[in-house]
């Protein structure tokens, strides 16, 4: 009997079971009058008096020994029940996870494909001086082309600063970093956002994206920067898209000129969008001015190089037929849901 008694002590001591069922079972066979030990205890009846006193000790070692153990089990399986949540992860998931906005997928579109042809992706301040926004662009002072982007300054010079500070009206301040801290070849786009005092409207608003484009080498002339824009409008939009250079005037290049696309809201027809043209506007660009070269310490005689900026809300405007400005910060799910298979 003694030896039936270790076995059993040897079996509660390494009982593994977990949970509310294993625990009743332990209690069940074991601690219950009915289970193991209530019936070792109807034995102890029978055994003769000598060894009933060595016999019934080791027996209520036996029952404490299972009791404890009941009892420490109870505890773990209470314990482990109100720390597990009680969720059927056997359900579907919920198909109502976020997706891309729409201004993420066309930057990461636009990425894509200045990445395949050697460009790198950089990065500025949004807030900045007015030396990377403009001086070392080669605004004049008091030129009109600073009144034209509508800045919303942070700080005026004199007030604790030697110059203006003030929120990037465009992405170009990247082009200026990069070239003071690094010297050609330079091939990068510089995606962000920009600022510009503006009354919101469909057609504008007072901050959006642009994404810069900069190549600087030796021998790079204007045909590589019809190639490179071509090539990106026919990835964007597809092959059966029309692309124009018309002439304009940047102070940061010479010569510049303004990138059309065929508008894709009315197929070249001619719509509001595009004011009834069949064309619309979607970058600016031109040879990096000599200038803008040598405030960065690159000398314009070996180096030359090409620049463009974009409107990535306009891309996306093109890309998805969207006609509101205002749509792209509104946060209505609405309009966000709508590109959530384009993710
Ligand atoms: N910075 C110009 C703007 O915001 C866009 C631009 C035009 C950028 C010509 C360029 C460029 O790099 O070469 O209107």
């Amino acid at each position: 009997m003694e030896e039936r008694i270790q076995t059993l002590l040897r079996e509660v001591q390494d009982y593994k079971g977990r949970g509310k069922q294993a625990v009743e079972s332990f209690r069940l066979k074991f601690v219950s009058k009915k289970g193991l030990i209530g019936e070792l205890f109807e034995e102890l009846k029978k055994v003769p008096g000598e060894q009933k006193k060595a016999v019934g000790k080791v027996l209520n070692e036996l029952k404490q020994a299972a009791e404890s153990k009941l009892a420490s089990l109870t505890a773990e399986s209470e314990e482990s029940e109100s720390t597990i949540p009680q969720v059927d992860l056997t359900l579907p998931v919920s198909p109502d996870i976020g997706n891309l906005h729409p201004l993420s997928l066309t930057r990461y579109r636009i990425i894509e494909i200045f990445e395949r042809l050697g460009f790198n992706v950089a990065d500025g301040p949004e807030i900045e001086d007015d030396w990377h926004n403009f001086s070392a662009l080669n605004f004049p002072e008091n030129h009109p082309a600073r009144e034209m982007q509508d800045t919303f300054f942070v700080k005026k010079r004199g007030d604790g600063s030697d110059q203006d500070i003030l929120l990037r009206t465009h992405t170009s301040n990247v082009q200026i970093r990069l070239m003071e801290k690094q010297k050609p070849p330079i091939r990068a786009i510089m995606p962000g956002r920009v600022y510009r005092n503006e009354a919101i409207s469909a057609r504008a608003h007072c901050f959006f994206h642009q994404v810069e484009g900069l190549y600087v080498d030796r021998n790079v002339g204007f045909a590589d920067l019809k190639q490179t824009l071509y090539h990106f409008a026919k990835e964007m939009y597809g092959k059966d898209i029309d692309i124009r250079f018309r002439p304009s005037y940047f102070p940061f290049t010479e010569p510049s000129a303004e990138i059309d696309i065929t508008c894709l809201i009315c197929k070249g027809a001619g719509c509001n969008v595009c004011k009834y043209s069949g064309w619309v506007e979607i970058a600016g660009s031109g040879m990096v001015h000599p200038n803008v070269l040598r405030n960065c310490n690159i000398d314009p005689d070996e180096f030359t190089g090409f620049a463009f900026g974009m409107g990535i809300e306009r891309v996306t405007m093109l890309k998805y037929q969207i006609n509101d400005l205002r749509l792209y910060s509104e946060n209505d799910v609405r309009f966000l849901k709508q590109f959530q298979s384009l993710t």
